[in-house]
Order: structure tokens, then sequence, then C-alpha cells
């Protein structure tokens, strides 16, 4: 099976007043179509930067991006039919007040100008997949934190893109919450078929999602080690007393505990 995504030998500097940082070195990764792929590492690593880029929020300063076939130009931005095909979600949702929940979720179909029946009408099926129908014509002060989590989620979702990647979508979020938005996230995958590109620094929800998580380091940030996660059964949070979850999280801390001790000698 071909890459949807292959990034090959990225680089990235941020160049600052007063110094350049050498964000990415040499960060080469392939993310499959329909593979959840979990991406880990100290803060600083360059996670976000890695996202930015594939969404082509940012440019790399050497390396190629290549989605679906189609190289990057690292002069120009990404067409519009590209465009629609990613969808990117944030560590804090940023829901406007002045707009519904509904209208707050449909924001992007208006801004790519998909607003057809069809897209609204999965809008409105979304809603109903994260239990908030009832509130479609509420502001965002009437909702929880958790509630507005969601709504960020399927937001990045709403027009349909084939990869979606979400920086820390439930970092803010109390242990419980953060669980039934795993699933509820599990759910969303397996029924769309999307490419998930999943960032985090909890590693439990990182086994408990992936199929495949990467493991980075910082200064500069590379990519230290790319790790299968298989499971023989379904993936609930039964999986969290399967011997093999604890295993594969050990795995994971110890080497990103051992990158950041690195940093510290
Ligand atoms: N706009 C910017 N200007 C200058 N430096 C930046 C900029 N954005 C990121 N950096 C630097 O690049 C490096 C990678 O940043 P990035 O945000 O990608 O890391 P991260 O792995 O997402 O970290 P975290 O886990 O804290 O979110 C860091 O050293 C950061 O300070
Ligand atoms: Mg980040």
């Amino acid at each position: 099976m071909q890459p949807i995504i292959t990034l090959e030998h990225l680089g990235k500097q941020y160049i600052t007043k007063r110094q350049t940082i050498t964000a990415l070195d040499d960060v080469n990764m392939r993310f499959y179509p329909g593979e959840l792929v979990s991406i880990v590492g100290p803060s600083g690593c360059g996670k976000s930067t890695i996202i930015r880029m594939i969404d082509d929020i940012i440019k790399p300063s050497s390396g190629t991006i290549t989605v679906n076939g189609t190289v990057y130009d690292n002069q120009k931005p990404i067409s519009r039919d590209m465009i629609r095909r990613l969808g990117f979600i944030f560590q804090i949702p940023n829901l406007y007040p002045w707009l519904t929940v509904r209208q707050n979720v449909t924001l992007p179909l208006e801004i790519m100008e998909l607003n057809d029946s069809a897209h609204g009408e999965y809008a409105d099926q979304l809603l109903n997949m994260i239990h908030l129908s009832d509130y479609a014509n509420s502001y965002p002060r009437e909702i929880s934190g958790g509630m507005s989590q969601r709504i960020g989620v399927i937001r990045g979702m709403v027009h349909q893109p084939d990869i979606l990647m979400m920086d820390e979508p439930f970092g803010a979020l109390d242990d419980e919450t953060r669980e039934q938005l795993n699933l509820e996230l599990l759910n969303i995958w397996r029924e769309t078929g999307m490419t998930i590109i999943f960032i985090t620094h909890n590693v439990e929800e990182a086994v408990l999602l992936s199929q495949r998580v990467y493991v980075m380091a910082s200064h500069p940030g590379r990519v230290t080690a790319d790790i299968k996660i298989e499971f023989d059964g379904p993936r609930t949070l039964d999986l969290i007393n399967d011997p093999k979850f604890a295993a594969y999280c050990n795995q994971l801390e110890t080497m990103i505990g051992k990158i950041e001790l690195d940093q510290i000698v």
C-alpha cells in the first residue's frame, strides 16, 4: 500500500531576532490510508511543527511533503482541493461565542464554500454521534468544557477530510472525559476510515488509540522510534487491563524518560 502522507528529510528552522532554532532535523515519516498514528515526545520536539507543515500553516526549511501523490511546493500555498482533504483540530477549541453550537460546527463549510444540504446533514449526524443534537441551538457559554472540546473535534472534520490532524485535543480535560472522548474518537475513526495523526503527551491515550506511535526527541527535533501497537481484541477501555497495554506504556515511557534524561545531562 502507498502511504497517503510521506515526509522525507524534513527540516525546519525558526529564525528569531535572537537565535535560529532547529525545530526539526531530517524527519522521515509515513502514514498509510486509514491508519491512526500518534506522535509522542517531550515538549518542544517539534510535534506541532510537523502537523502545521502538513496542514500548510507553515512551510518547511528543507525536505519534502507528499500528500496523496502531490508534492507540496515550498513557494506556493497548497490547492483548495488539497485544503478540503485536510482537517485540523487544535488543543483549545476556541468556539465563537456569538455563534450557536451548530453554527460553530458548520463555519468551515461556509469558509470552504461547501454549504450544501449534504454537508449540513453530515454536520447534524456528527452532532448526533457526539450526543449533542439537543444543544445545536445553544451558545458556547451554555455548554461544558468537555462539550466544547467535542464540538471542536467535529468542527475539524465537518467537511469530510481524508486526513485529520489532532494537536493534543484532549489535553485540558479530566481523565474521565478524556477516556469518553477517546472512545468517541475510535468510533468516528472506524466509521469514517479517515487517516488520523494524533499528538499527545499522554502515553496511555497513545496506546489505547493508535496502530502506530512515533516517538520523538528534541534539540533538534527528530524521530527516535516507530512502534507498532497490536492488540487481539477491539479497542475498548477493557484494554487497560491487558498486560500488553501496560507493557506498551512502559516501553514508551522509558523511551521518553530516557530522552528527557539525556537532555538534562
Ligand atoms: N513561531 C515560532 N518561532 C520560533 N520558534 C518556534 C516557533 N514555533 C515553535 N518554535 C520552536 O520550535 C520548537 C518546536 O516547537 P513545537 O511547538 O513544534 O514543539 P511541540 O513538540 O509541539 O511542543 P509541545 O509539546 O510543548 O506542544 C521549540 O523549540 C519551539 O520553541
Ligand atoms: Mg505542540
